[in-house]
Parts: C-alpha cells; structure tokens; sequence
C-alpha cells in the first residue's frame, strides 16, 4: 500500500500508539507501532460497508409517502480509536436513502437540530423553487422544514445535502447526504438487480482531510478554497476501504461522488469492464461498457457489475486511477484503493446484462426559445460565472414557463494549464449534453444529466424543458468555488 493517506493514518496510528504509551505502563505490550503497513491494512480494511438504512414512509396511503429527517450532530469512528466531530440525517454520519416512486405525493418534515441554520436542497429533482431547497430556504437551528412536491420524472438516483449560502461546504464535508431514488414502472420491470443491500448497493464516495490526530474537522486552507479542497482519506459511505460481500453474479452499483472538489476516475483492479446504465437523471436507453468511469462532484451513475465468472472467497477492489486535481501537476498520478468487493457463493439472481434500458427522448433544439451563454472563470482567488459572483437579491436570468432553452457552458482557460475544470450543475431540470465543443457527448452522456463536467477550453451545450416555477441555482459544483460564490440564480415564470 503506498497511498498517501496512508502515511497520515500511519502517522496517526502511531501518535495515538505513543499517547497510550506514555500514559499506561504495561508490560504485555504485544501490538501496535511495529509493521504498521501491514498491521494499518487490516485496520483498514476490517470494516463491512455500511449500508445507509431506507427511511421509512410514515403515510400509510400507497399513493403519498411521508419522510422525517432531523439533521443532527454527532461523532464518527473514521479511524478506529478516534472520535470524529460529524453531522448526519437521523445519525451520526449520512443520511437514509429515500425511496420514493413516480407519481408519489412526498411531503418531509426536516427538523434542524444542528446549532446553525441550514438547508435541505433536493438535487435533481424536479420540484418548484420553494421546495429546492436552495439557499432562500433556509431552516434556523431548531426549526423544521415542511416541502411538499409531487414525483415527476422517471426512475434515478439523486441524492439531498444542505445548500446554505457560504456554508455548503462544511455542511457537506461533516456528513451531511444522503441518496434519494426515484423508481418507476421501467426500473420496477426491468431485469436488473434492484434487492436494496443484497443486489443493489449505495456508494457515496468523499474524502476529508484527515489531521495528525485523525480528526476530519473542516478547516480549508488557502488553497483548499482556490481549488476545492482535497482530502487524503477516502470514505464509501462513511467507512475507509470497506469491504463488501457481493452475489456472484450480476451486481448493480449506485455510485455518488459526494466529495466537495475531488474528480474520480473509477476502475476495478482486476481490469474487468463494466456497465454504466444510468447517468444523474435516470437510465441511459443501452447499457454503456467502460472501463474506467468517471465522476467530477455531485455526478452519480448506476452501473452492472458481473461477477459470475469470479470465484467465491476472490477479491477485487474498486480503485480511483487519480490524475491530481491541482491544474499544475496533471503528471501526478495515484492509485488510490476505495473498497474491496468479495465474492461470495450467493446468487443475485440476474444473469444477464439487458440490451435495451429505456426510451430516452430527445429535446429537440429547434424548439429551444431562447441561447444564453454561462461562462466560467476561475483565476486566481476569483471564481465567477459571468464575471459575476453570487449576490442572493439579484436574480441573473428569467426563463418563461414550459419552455425549452440552450444554454452554452464554457469554462475560460487561465495559466499555464488553462486552469481548473468545473462542474456545473442547474437546479430545477434534468439536461442533456447537446454536443462539446461541437461533438456529440460520449455515450454515457446521452440521457439526462444535472451535473456536467466543463474542461478549461471547452463549451458544453445543454438543453433543458423548463417545467417548474420559481427561483433556483446554477452553480460549479466544486463546493468551496459554489461558496466562493462561483453560482448564479434563475427564475422561471
Ligand atoms: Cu448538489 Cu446546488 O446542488
Ligand atoms: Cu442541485
Ligand atoms: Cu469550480
């Protein structure tokens, strides 16, 4: 193992190893400080994936569902012995994963219990602006917050974290998410894995900065806020290099980047391809086989992993093949390991990879009203869209009701490297990639989207159905850049 959060684990490790020391005289000292490298991979990688529980619907009517979220306070074990300040949806760390059905009337009570005012944002969802969630909507410390919003758009996985102006960051950082599904009739008939924590796994994948003592207290520095910060631990659902017991078989996994800045570029370490079959916004209409999958913040994808032709007891890990994030070293790469699968002699019950997913139709851009550019820049500690930063009283563009628009995203270059790459995500709508750079988007990029990726240089163009009123964000989704005010707002009437 020769990841870099190691070396800060094992420095951790063996600070707390020297504490207990100095404090206890003993004499059947039998463990720790020596062969930490090997004593630190089973530390590791000891613990089971959590499995984020599903939240209770407390409507008894099968047409409506009630949700009760409390966000709350709490500590985490990250590294074993250590204590980690951390915040959470009714618990420590995380929250629930929602389920919730197409054409389902939802309506969720979040009780803040934190002792700072938050919000309860919806991302990708498609509700009217009051009930986004976005930073208008904010939830003093002991308040609860009612939205009500009817499910209208197809089966996904989305997922909830707190939008509070200058404050995302944080909230985010210290465990604030959690996963939202939508199902519908497609992903109910559909032969795929669907068994939540049996064929059908959440992976919500973040790193924290740990500090000398193994605490992932928020605290970016300079360059943490120019660039987005970048952790040195790596969490799968709030555990370090977990392990999972999969089927041995078909295996369907919902990954969610959830980290504040860092791009992933997935791959397993056994080199066997796999299928992406659901961008942000729901299926994709094939399943797309890649080898490497790659996420920048707040993107998530579904993919199938076949694990049929492994044997029972064998391992394969889930890498992330880094090419570091700050734009002057694109020649730095790590291998980082983020969790173990092991096979198991269970079935999972699908032994095929289905053909044909869904229908995924086309916006048409002849019907597009109106062009609007949104040009991102970040150059030095200046972070704009438009040459403009953030300002809550102003609103930046009015879309007219049930209307169909393009918007064009470009990322200015800056530097020697032409700077950073930007996440840029729009509330209130599922997009798709009409072309970048005027190419026709990869194939795993043709359904729909909320979060799209924009490389210095490049120009994305999206196009989206507006369907709901009110006032929502558009925003890079790098979290300290989104504070930082990287983040504009839109109105639909
Ligand atoms: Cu993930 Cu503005 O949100
Ligand atoms: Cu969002
Ligand atoms: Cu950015």
């Amino acid at each position: 193992m020769k990841k870099r959060y190691v070396y800060l684990i094992v420095i951790a490790i063996l600070l707390i190893g020297i504490l207990l020391l100095a404090k206890y005289a003993f004499q059947n000292d039998d463990s720790s400080s020596e062969s930490e490298s090997d004593d630190l991979s089973e530390l590791v990688e000891s613990k089971p994936l959590p499995i984020p529980p599903l939240l209770e619907d407390v409507d008894p009517d099968p047409d409506q569902a009630e949700f009760h979220l409390t966000a709350q306070q709490g500590t985490s074990e990250i590294l074993d012995g250590v204590e980690s300040k951390t915040l959470g949806y009714n618990g420590n760390l995380l929250g629930p994963v929602i389920r919730v059905h197409e054409g389902e009337k939802v309506k969720v009570k979040m009780k803040n219990e934190l002792d700072e005012a938050t919000t309860l944002h919806w991302h990708g969802l498609r509700v009217d602006g009051k009930y986004d969630g976005g930073p208008h909507s904010e939830v003093m410390a002991g308040e609860t917050w009612e939205p009500e919003f009817t499910i209208d758009q197809p089966a996904a996985t989305l997922w909830y974290h707190p939008h509070m102006m200058g404050m995302t960051a944080k909230q985010v950082y210290e465990g604030l998410s959690g996963l939202l599904y939508i199902e519908d009739e497609v992903s109910n008939q559909l032969d795929i894995p669907k068994e939540y924590g049996v064929n059908d796994f959440p992976l919500i994948i973040q790193d924290k900065k740990m500090d000398a003592s193994g605490n992932m207290e928020y605290a970016p520095n300079m360059t943490d806020s120019m660039r987005g910060l970048l952790g040195n631990a790596f969490l799968v659902n709030g555990a370090i290099s977990p392990y999972l017991e999969v089927p041995q078989g078909i295996v369907r996994l919902r990954l969610l980047n959830g980290s504040n800045s860092r791009i992933y570029h997935f791959s397993l370490d056994n080199n066997q391809t796999f299928y992406q079959i659901a961008s942000d916004g729901g299926f994709l209409e094939q399943p797309v086989e890649m080898s490497e999958l790659q996420l920048s913040p707040a993107e998530r994808a579904e993919i199938l992993v076949d694990f049929s032709q492994l044997e029972t007891g064998q391992k394969i890990k889930l890498i992330n093949t880094n090419l570091d994030a700050t734009s002057d070293s694109h020649n730095d790469i790590d291998v980082i390991e983020l969790m173990e699968f092991v096979i198991t002699d269970e079935d999972s019950g699908v032994e095929d990879i289905p053909k044909q997913l869904t229908e995924v139709e086309s916006l048409d851009p002849s019907n597009s009203v109106k062009t609007r550019e949104f040009v991102m820049a970040g150059v030095g500690d200046s972070l704009t869209i438009n040459d403009k930063v953030m300002d809550m009283t102003q609103i930046d563009e009015e879309v007219d009701f049930n209307t169909t628009e393009i918007w064009e995203v470009s990322n200015k270059r800056s530097g020697m490297h032409g700077g950073m790459a930007h996440p840029f995500h729009m509330h209130g709508v599922q997009f798709q990639v009409l072309d970048r750079d005027g190419n026709a988007p990869p194939e795993n990029e043709s359904g729909w989207k909320d979060t799209v990726l924009v490389q210095p240089g490049e120009k994305v163009r999206l196009i989206a159905d507006f369907r709901n009123k009110g006032i929502f964000m558009y925003h890079c989704h790098i979290l300290e850049h989104e504070d930082a005010g990287m983040m504009g707002q839109y109105e639909v009437k």
